[in-house]
């Protein structure tokens, strides 16, 4: 296997090929970090790599993996030390949704987010999190959702394994920082990816309203990573949501949030 030189600091970027993760490739590589790119379209992360060759001094190695087998998880991990990589940046970004009622739901689709979104994401966060104690240094970001501070009907098992994306981001936080790595999870509100396209979700005029770009979103995700911040809530009307969230009972904000996230909820059934 080719071996690299390692006087280079190194952002491995899971979910690459598409939205968020694509755009933390165009980011880190303008900041000079060489990058590892990690999804299952092999084909849109070589054009993303062979678009970021020309234009920075970094390295950009595509991994074609599909992160909700466990094994293969292991192998990339592997892959990465065989070539005296050490990763400096570790953005755990990979993660779908699905828009559909439990029920309608069926166990595969319901048990591949869960597999996704937080198995997956847990065994990159532990085996990577292991190099980065060795030396003493790194940082780690994972990317949840605004939906992990509000539990949406619809979004019943996303918004349940975000919340579960939170509270390890956050309990990561204080627990590695001993260990000289910084974890900052990023809490999204709803933006212009391949997301709502892969969640088959019905998109109302009021969230088109409220969508972010990705860059401005990526950019507060490395900026709260830079200054070592628990967490960070990109742009102004996701803040303001996250407040609503924080003031309001429960029944209130998940009304609210049920309404804005489906816009063709079936009627309630009249007990
Ligand atoms: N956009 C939003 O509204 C929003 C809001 C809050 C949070 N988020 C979170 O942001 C993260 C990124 O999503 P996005 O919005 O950028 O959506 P996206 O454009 O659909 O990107 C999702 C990425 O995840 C990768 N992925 C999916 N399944 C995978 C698997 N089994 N193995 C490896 N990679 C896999 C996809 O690549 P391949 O298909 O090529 O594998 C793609 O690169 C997700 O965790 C999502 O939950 C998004």
């Amino acid at each position: 296997m080719h071996t690299l030189s390692n006087n280079k600091t190194w952002a491995l970027i899971t979910g690459a090929s598409s939205g968020f993760g694509e755009e933390f490739a165009r980011q880190y590589a303008a900041q000079g970090h060489s990058l590892i790119l990690v999804a299952r379209r092999k084909d849109r992360l070589e054009k993303l790599a062979e678009s970021l060759r020309p234009r920075h001094p970094v390295e950009v190695l595509v991994e074609a993996v599909d992160l909700s087998d466990l094994e293969s998880v292991r192998q990339l991990h592997r892959r990465v030390q065989d070539r005296g990589i050490t990763i400096d940046v570790m953005i755990n970004n990979a993660g779908y949704g699905l828009q559909q009622g439990f029920q309608d739901t069926n166990l595969p689709e319901a048990l591949g987010m869960v597999q996704l979104d937080i198995t997956s994401l847990t065994a990159v966060t532990h085996l990577f999190a292991a190099d980065m104690r060795n030396r003493g240094r790194g940082k780690i970001l994972l990317v949840a959702s605004l939906l992990a501070y509000v539990s949406v009907e619809g979004f019943a098992v996303y918004s349940a394994a975000k919340a579960y994306v939170l509270r390890l981001g956050e309990a990561l936080h204080r627990e590695m920082r001993r260990d000289g790595i910084t974890v900052t999870t990023l809490c999204p509100g709803i933006s212009d990816t391949g997301f709502a396209e892969a969640a088959r979700m019905q998109v109302s005029p009021e969230l088109k309203l409220l969508m972010m770009k990705p860059e401005p979103v990526v950019r507060a995700g490395i900026r709260a990573l830079n200054h070592g911040r628990m967490s960070v809530v990109p742009g102004l009307a996701n803040k303001i949501m996250a407040l609503f969230i924080r003031a309001t009972p429960r029944s209130l904000h998940q009304a609210v949030f049920a309404k804005v996230m489906n816009p063709i909820l079936p009627n309630t059934k009249k007990s």
